[in-house]
């Protein structure tokens, strides 16, 4: 199917590129506890363990794992003291992303420029060296807490940053899922405000509008929301930017913001080359997925055409699929990874298609309303 709506802006293409980023660096999340978070990420997801700070490297107010799995890198941080504002961040919105770090050629240009074209500086560029070189970072806002960090690491060869110790896995090494990069980054903001945050990605941070969903496109019975994807220059970096939308019941994005108390991310998007390996895997040590009810596997064949793999094995795992002008994609999404209903990840494969499975919408927001009523949120 296609999808409806706004293709590429013509000016994209002849547009100069003012902020190069090279793809998502890591992401960092404040949490409760992060060494259990990092046993969850290694355990369940089958990330490494890889570095580390906290007492032991002279870090006395916070500890951070890193655990990094393909491309994608986790920062997991908590605080050691009740007067620490990553205390005050877990307090208020529970375990959730800070920050959506961005890997650059230059942190100091990417700061300047960005707070140049209105951006809200959080920290000005720092320089971190140890023996093994330096890294240069800077951070500005973006919506909610949640931060951007941009990070220049051309002139260090160590495993993470300055600051950071080696740390391997206690798990001796369990094997990987199979996941690669992150895909995309979704966040969700209020109602009204999503219009504010795609002009704060286009004007200043140089990002383009890839394509819009509006409450036609993505409604139920019940819920519905509008969304807009957001993409830097060459493609790497994606964020779509969701907001609620009026429906009959409150919509998963209310329900998102009453409980992460304000806007912050929704979901990660992790791309694998395998997703029936990858997922199950997966569930095999515990993931727990949506639930995605039979009937929608009755018509998909004549919904997206033919595809490589066997429906059966799909059905079986809850895997969706979408088909857009260049090709399909496979996609599965998690419950929520923490105590509140906010975080969760997307599993995808793409075979050709750019685009984010607007044919699955309904199956999975009615999915994620059966879970909305359970918890007493719809
Ligand atoms: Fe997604």
């Amino acid at each position: 199917m296609s999808t409806s709506t706004l293709p590429i802006s013509p000016s994209a293409e002849t547009k100069e590129d003012f902020l190069p980023i090279n793809g998502t660096d890591y992401i960092e999340f404040y949490v409760g506890n992060a060494h259990q978070a990092a046993h969850y990420y290694q355990s369940a997801f089958g990330f490494q363990l890889r570095a580390f700070q906290g007492l032991e490297t002279g870090k006395r107010d916070r500890c951070s794992y890193m655990v990094q799995q393909g491309k994608v890198r986790f920062l997991l941080t908590s605080a050691f003291h009740p007067d620490s504002p990553i205390g005050e961040h877990v307090l208020k919105h529970g375990d959730g992303v800070k920050d959506i770090a961005l890997w650059v050629d230059d942190a100091v240009y990417s700061f300047e420029e960005t707070v140049r074209r209105g951006a809200t500086s959080i920290q000005e560029p720092l320089t971190a060296e140890d023996e093994n070189g330096k890294v240069i970072t800077a951070t500005i806002a973006t919506y909610g807490e949640t931060v951007h960090t941009f990070v220049q690491r051309d002139q260090y060869d160590g495993i993470f940053m300055p600051g950071y110790m080696a740390r391997s896995s206690e798990l001796r090494e369990p094997p990987d899922v199979g996941l690669r990069y992150i895909d995309h980054t979704v966040g969700n903001v209020d109602l009204g405000d999503m219009n504010r945050y795609v002009d704060f990605y286009a004007d200043v941070m140089g990002f383009i509008n890839l394509l819009s969903f509006d409450d036609k496109d993505i409604s139920t019975e019940y819920s519905a929301l509008m969304s807009k994807v957001m993409a830097n220059g060459n493609g790497r970096i994606k964020f779509p930017i969701n907001e609620p939308a009026s429906g009959l019941k409150k919509s998963q994005i209310e329900e998102y913001l009453e409980f992460y108390h304000g806007p912050g991310v929704q979901h990660i998007a992790m791309a694998t080359n395998n997703i029936i390996e990858t997922v199950t895997d997966l569930q095999t040590r515990g993931v727990d997925f949506l639930i995605i009810p039979s009937d929608y596997y009755e018509h998909l064949t004549e919904r997206v055409g033919e595809i490589d793999e066997e429906i059966d094995a799909l059905q079986k795992l809850g895997i969706l699929v979408d088909r857009d002008d260049e090709g399909y994609l496979l996609q599965i999404f998690t419950k929520p990874v923490q105590n509140r209903p906010t975080l969760f990840y997307e599993i995808i494969q793409r075979k050709g298609a750019k685009s984010f499975g607007k044919g699955n919408f309904k199956a999975l927001f009615e999915s994620i309303e059966r879970e909305q009523e359970r918890r007493g949120n719809l």
